[in-house]
């Protein structure tokens, strides 16, 4: 395999050369690169030159890996790495960092399809994988924006410097499009003017304990009693992020649309969205609760479901006993639809009879109020 420059827009990717050495040796040991890969720590100058001086060389003349440094078009300047390891069989895997001056500029993604095109074209590979260590939401957008497929997590896969993780797979075939793959657009916010749902950040975590370390809550919801401040901050930055990325459910924190205070949380589960299907749920903090949030946020993020999702149906479950979830229900113009028996189990099992709720594609023509 012959070394190839390959120029894309904002960067042109070359092949390591001595100039690059001391980028290489500040790339590998910038502490996110250090977490997320299994590069070498500390990574030294004798690494960077060897891999520079003989092992990249010796790679493309065998043809077992393509690898290059990311180059700013414009000023010359290093801004990261990107590599097509184990090319073997019509199948590689691709790899990259970026310096962090360098991050959040879309060039990762620009250079990884860069290589992909190549890949797919001039060694007319049938598929590209992509791994990264569960978490790396970051390499995962890079990923999925360039038509990745999402297929998983294999556990204790990766040994990364003597210790195992768990790995997140993904794949690009040569016939998939390369368009973003992501089931949920990253940002979000949607207001009535009154209420602004929005996405959860870090520092949400402290006000849901708050809220959620709270007995109305638990009577009514599955939450964990005591609700503990690492319940909250696994509710902000893992469970409901995972949720997101996967598609499963639109979780949304909901403020008040002037102050920003938070005031609830409102999701949108969509297991059953290509049958166009969606399912409500709420809840208010204590100190929200009485002024209308929920009836609000449910008629915000339906209205979203059913215009901007192309769901037809948006339901909303409340149990029987629970007035407040049902009055909330109907003031942001929920139709009732009758009870299901038994549709609901609470924490220990038992099941419940639910009050269903619903608005259609058709109710959605008149915007929140
Ligand atoms: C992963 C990495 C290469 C991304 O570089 P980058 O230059 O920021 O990438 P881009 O600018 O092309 O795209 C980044 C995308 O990730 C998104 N992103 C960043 N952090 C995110 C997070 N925590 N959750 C979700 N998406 C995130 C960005 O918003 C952007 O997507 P958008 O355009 O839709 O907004 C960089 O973070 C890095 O070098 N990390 C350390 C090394 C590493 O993890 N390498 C991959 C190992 S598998």
């Amino acid at each position: 395999m012959q070394p190839t420059d390959i120029t894309c827009g904002s960067v042109v990717l070359q092949p390591w050369a001595e100039r690059d050495i001391e980028a290489l040796v500040a790339g590998r040991n910038d502490p996110e690169v250090v977490r997320w890969t299994g590069s070498p720590f500390p990574y030294t100058r004798e690494h960077a030159e060897r891999y520079v001086r003989e092992e990249t060389p010796q790679w493309w003349s065998e043809g077992s890996a393509a690898t290059w440094a990311v180059h700013d078009a414009t000023t010359g300047a290093v801004l990261g790495a990107v590599a097509l390891h184990g090319i073997k069989d019509g199948e590689g895997e691709i790899a990259y960092y970026t310096h962090p001056e360098g991050r959040g500029r879309g060039t990762t993604t620009e250079a990884v399809a860069a290589v992909c095109r190549w890949a797919f074209g001039v060694l007319e590979l049938q598929r590209i994988g992509w791994a990264a260590s569960v978490g790396n939401w970051a390499s995962r957008a890079v990923a999925q924006k360039n038509g990745f497929t999402f297929e998983g997590t294999s556990r204790l896969a990766y040994n990364q410097r003597g210790t195992r993780v768990d790995d997140w797979l993904g794949s690009l075939l040569a016939t998939d499009p390369m368009v973003d793959t992501r089931p949920l657009p990253r940002r979000v916010e949607l207001s009535d003017g009154v209420v602004t749902l929005r996405r959860w950040r870090p520092e949400d975590a402290p006000d849901v304990t708050r809220a959620c370390d709270d007995p109305l809550m638990a009577r009514w919801l599955p939450l964990p009693t005591p609700y503990t401040a690492q319940d909250g901050v696994d509710y902000v930055d893992g469970f409901t992020a995972r949720l997101w990325a996967d598609g499963r459910a639109a979780e949304l924190a909901v403020t008040d649309a002037v102050t920003g205070e938070l005031l609830g949380a409102c999701g949108l589960k969509l297991g059953g969205r290509e049958q166009g299907f969606g399912e409500v749920g709420y809840w208010t903090a204590p100190w929200a609760r009485g002024r209308g949030v929920a009836g609000r946020a449910a008629a915000v993020i339906a209205h979203w479901g059913l215009t901007g999702l192309g769901l037809s149906r948006v339901e909303l479950l409340a149990e029987v006993g629970n007035e407040a979830s049902q009055r909330a229900a109907e003031s942001g113009g929920f139709v009732r639809e009758g009870v299901l028996r038994s549709a609901r189990r609470d924490r220990h099992g038992t099941p419940h009879d639910v009050v269903v709720f619903s608005r259609t594609a058709a109710d959605a023509a008149a915007p929140p109020t």
